[in-house]
């Protein structure tokens, strides 16, 4: 089984970008526990981050034939984009939607997610916690 994890916009400010909402952990050493995690979990993982839109489309459907289900932080565009909510609608790869602050808890605009009714769940307000918690949900999910 293989999972692609996908990040958006600012998360590769991660460690230095507002701590008080996401922590201090890098994205390196979350994509080090996730390959950690996985090793344990007997699945690969494969990694990308873009703060460019049309790159996380593109990575959506380049996904399909490689992966068999992706978590999915796509940062601010959960809450702007249509285009990556119909490119998990078009490809059908279960996807989990990942945050890493309690999205519910702040701003009103960070209420809303474009992307949540096409995800198979959603984990949110776990810090870098969040990520090994929705690949063993994905993981057993996917069976
Ligand atoms: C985030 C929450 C989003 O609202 C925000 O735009 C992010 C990170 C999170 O992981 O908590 O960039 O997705």
């Amino acid at each position: 089984m293989k999972i692609l994890v996908l990040n958006g916009p600012n998360l590769n400010l991660l460690g230095a970008r507002e701590p008080q909402h996401y922590g201090v952990q890098t994205l390196a050493d979350i994509e080090k526990m996730l390959t950690d995690e996985a090793n344990v979990l007997g699945v690969e993982v494969g990694f990308f981050q873009s703060n460019i839109e049309g790159e996380l489309v593109d990575a959506i459907q380049k996904a399909v034939g490689v992966y068999d289900g992706i978590l999915l932080n796509a940062a601010a565009y959960t809450h702007t984009s249509v285009a990556l909510r119909d490119a998990l609608a078009a490809v059908k790869l279960p996807t989990v939607e990942v945050h890493l602050s309690n999205v519910l808890s702040r701003e009103e605009f960070r209420h809303t997610s474009l992307i949540g009714a096409v995800c198979v769940g959603s984990i949110s307000g776990f810090g870098a916690d969040s990520y090994r918690l929705a690949l063993h949900g994905l993981v057993n999910r996917l069976g």
